[in-house]
């Protein structure tokens, strides 16, 4: 397991809010080797490594409350060091970073992807990428397919693929990993997994937070780039690819580019009517008044994408794939809903087969993780009468563990240790991008404009019908 961590970007708002939380954690759990120091790295300059450490153990307080123990935090500070420098230039970083790489070294770059490749370039410089150092990078890696695949070319003329590890924080959820064990562990799913026998699929990912603070990278990047183009797509991968041989890094990732490059492009002819862009106004979200997206000047960009995916293959021909996301929504949410087809001959005068609901499968990753089947059964008592089937909620969830797990802990580990199956290849990288260039190129040849709707809402009315069906109910009702 390598034993040096060196964090890029360490004064932005991810160090604090999860990075330097959960390698705190770890520490503390004593997942992370007798040997393990943090090298922090960014451009602002503090007087001393002492400094820097009061000045990050204090925000990573305040940003991320409980989920940080204190005492981890303070193990965690002594063994951090602080090096300010030009992230721009690789030559200033080169000569800049006074690190051995001994003991393995893992650089992970937690900047915008404009910064990725002087970045590399430095630290091959420096010699910080010599066989077996390895290079994590934080999402979104480029802004479209063109500048994804120049950061992945530029990337691979410093170190080989298999050392660099692409982060997606939704792998490293502890359900979306239980989603890979429910698909491939059961029988019971294996046999119904397909066109034949599932209707529809939803991945909702609703938040309540706004773009606080972050208009600069925002307004460029957009909701379908910021959680399209990666968490959905991601989870989009693991519900619809073919099962894999094994578990090993290659096969899965061959599997969910398989499942990537089957996705039907969007075009200007099908753009008004699966998709729907959206922008926040000021309204009320838990209870509290809020303000509107306030765009850049001369930027016209999204906070809301509604989607109706297709993959063009034998598994899923017919089969829409919704896919849902917003800022400033009514609700926090995230959740996969896999929607099976009703029974092929009812047999029940109640509920009419009209109002009998589908067998679904429920997964939801917040704001609580758990999996759910919903099935119909009935209250079988002679004062019934009839028979009459009602739902089922079957909650398949392991009892709740001591402490939810930050998702970047399980992904640090893995880096650390040289497991690459929870991160994501060049080319599966670049085949989503594919899809999603063709959904902004849609959107531009369309002229499909962001369709402003109030905070605190499901977002735009016309996206209603991409909703997951419990809360299409809801959002009418609150319309
Ligand atoms: C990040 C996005 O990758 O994921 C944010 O940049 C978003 O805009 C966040 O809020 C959502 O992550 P989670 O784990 O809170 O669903």
């Amino acid at each position: 397991m390598h034993e040096q961590f060196l964090l890029f970007g360490a004064t932005g708002d991810l160090a604090a809010g999860q990075v330097v939380p959960a390698l705190a954690n770890l520490l503390r759990d004593r997942l992370l080797p007798h040997g393990f120091r943090l090298h922090a790295v960014a451009k602002t300059r503090f007087d001393s490594n002492e400094a820097f450490r009061n000045w990050l153990g204090e925000r990573v307080s305040k940003r991320a409350g409980d989920a940080a123990d204190a005492d981890a935090l303070r193990e965690l500070l002594k063994r951090t060091d602080y090096t300010a420098v030009d992230l721009s230039r690789p030559e200033a970083l080169a000569a800049g970073l006074d690190i051995k790489s001994e003991g393995g070294l893992l650089s992970y770059l937690a900047v915008p992807p404009d910064l990725f490749v002087p970045i590399a370039q430095g630290l091959k410089q420096a010699g910080l990428l010599d066989d077996p150092a390895r290079l994590l990078l934080e999402k979104p890696i480029g802004r479209d397919l063109a500048s994804a695949r120049a950061i992945n070319a530029a990337i691979a003329q410093c170190v080989p693929e298999s050392r660099v590890f692409r982060l997606d924080h939704y792998l490293g959820k502890a359900t979306v990993q239980n989603l890979l064990a429910m698909r491939f562990g059961n029988t019971l799913l294996e046999a119904v997994w397909s066109r034949r026998w599932i209707e529809r699929v939803d991945i909702l990912v609703a938040e309540t937070a706004g773009v606080d603070g972050r208009e600069q990278y925002y307004s460029h990047y957009g909701a379908l780039r910021d959680m399209v183009q990666n968490h959905m797509l991601q989870l989009l991968c693991l519900i619809a690819m073919e099962p894999p041989s094994a578990l090993d890094a290659d096969t899965v990732r061959d599997n969910k580019l398989m499942a990537l490059r089957a996705l039907r492009p969007l075009t200007a002819d099908t753009a008004a009517s699966e998709s729907v862009r959206g922008v926040y106004q000021s309204g009320v979200v838990g209870a509290q008044a809020v303000g509107g997206f306030t765009q850049l000047e001369g930027q016209s960009i999204e906070t809301f994408v509604a989607l109706r995916a297709h993959i063009d293959n034998w598994r899923w021909a017919g089969v829409p794939f919704h896919l849902v996301t917003g800022k400033r929504l009514a609700e926090r949410s995230t959740q996969v809903v896999v929607t099976f087809k009703p029974v092929s001959h009812w047999l029940f005068e109640k509920p009419q087969r009209q109002q009998a609901l589908p067998n679904r499968l429920l997964i939801r990753l917040q704001p609580e993780e758990n999996i759910e089947l919903q099935l119909m059964s009935s209250l079988a008592g002679p004062e019934w009468g009839a028979m009459e089937l009602q739902p089922l909620p079957l909650d398949l969830s392991m009892p709740p563990t001591r402490r939810r797990r930050i998702a970047y802990e399980r992904l640090f580990l893995d880096a650390l240790n040289g497991r690459s199956a929870l991160f994501v290849r060049d080319d599966e990288v670049e085949a989503a991008w594919r899809w999603i260039d063709s959904i902004d190129n849609a959107w531009r040849d369309a002229g499909c404009e962001a369709i402003p709707y109030v905070a605190g809402s499901w977002g735009p009315q016309q996206a209603q019908a991409f909703l997951p069906q419990s809360l299409a109910r809801a959002a009418r009702a609150l319309a």
